[in-house]
């Protein structure tokens, strides 16, 4: 019998979901572990400090429950803390970046808007991606929008409350080409940011980190295709909790 593997997601909290339902379409059947670290979120207005340590404390204990790779399903945790992962593992661990690469390469000279949370707007990470992938001159705008994460774990969707938060913000007049989401709470929002740059492609690193991923470990993945949710290591058994994380796969599959 082929030996079954367990792969671990982590973030802050539910936007990790957006990278976990991407899994679920490219590796369907695998047995997955979702860490969500509702005891820290936001990491995005934290220092680079405590994400390591609330990093190492989430892979310990996706470790510890069998995860044998590790999907750093946050933006703002790779920024800080992937490298003082892959120092501390020998497993696979997977992190994201924001799709600036794609937006540079599809839209050579136009403008671009990247959002992230504030922690990935300072991070030298993402000036490294943008000195790599744009001319002087051709600069992305950047957009530090933590407002959203606390949006998308308070479920509030709704276009008008979106559109209120985005428009203080940001100029909703101006015109891109791209716009990226480099968090993955913001996601949710990706029909939103349709509508209200409708000229512009709406990119995120979801769909590029979960091809890592299968390119590290293979696309067939046997398993029962089980998925077992962690609130900051603690096992999430409560129904209601459950459903809670089951909506936010749902309202995936329809935006
Ligand atoms: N979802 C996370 C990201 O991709 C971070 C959100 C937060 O906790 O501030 O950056």
């Amino acid at each position: 019998m082929e030996h079954q593997k367990t792969i671990g997601f982590f973030d802050s909290g539910i936007g990790g979901l957006t990278v976990l339902s991407e899994a679920l379409c490219r590796i369907p059947g695998a047995d997955l572990l979702f860490y969500a670290d509702t005891d820290h979120v936001p990491y995005g207005t934290k220092s680079k400090e405590e994400i390591v340590r609330f990093a190492e404390d989430a892979v310990d204990a996706l470790c510890e429950r069998g995860a044998e790779a590790v999907v750093v399903a946050c933006n703002t945790a790779t920024s800080m803390a992937i490298g003082a992962l892959r120092e501390r593992y020998s497993i696979p661990i997977v992190g994201m970046e924001p799709a600036v690469k794609p937006a540079a390469l599809i839209h050579p000279g136009e403008r671009v808007l990247v959002c992230a949370t504030p922690v990935t707007i300072r991070g030298e990470k993402l000036h490294t991606l943008i000195d790599r992938n744009f001319r002087e001159g051709i600069r992305p705008t950047l957009a530090g929008l933590p407002g959203l994460v606390t949006l998308a774990e308070e479920e509030r969707f709704d276009f008008d409350t979106v559109r209120d938060y985005l428009s203080s913000v940001l100029d909703l007049e101006e015109r891109y080409a791209a716009v990226v989401l480099g968090c993955t709470h913001f996601t949710y929002f990706r029909d939103t940011f349709r509508a209200l740059f409708p000229d512009a492609d709406i990119l995120d690193g979801n769909a590029g980190t979960v091809n890592r991923l299968v390119d590290l470990i293979g696309g067939e993945i046997p398993g029962e295709g089980r998925i077992v949710y962690l609130e900051s290591g603690r096992p999430v058994t409560d129904p209601d909790k459950i459903a809670r994380f089951e909506r936010y796969l749902a309202r995936m599959r329809t935006i």
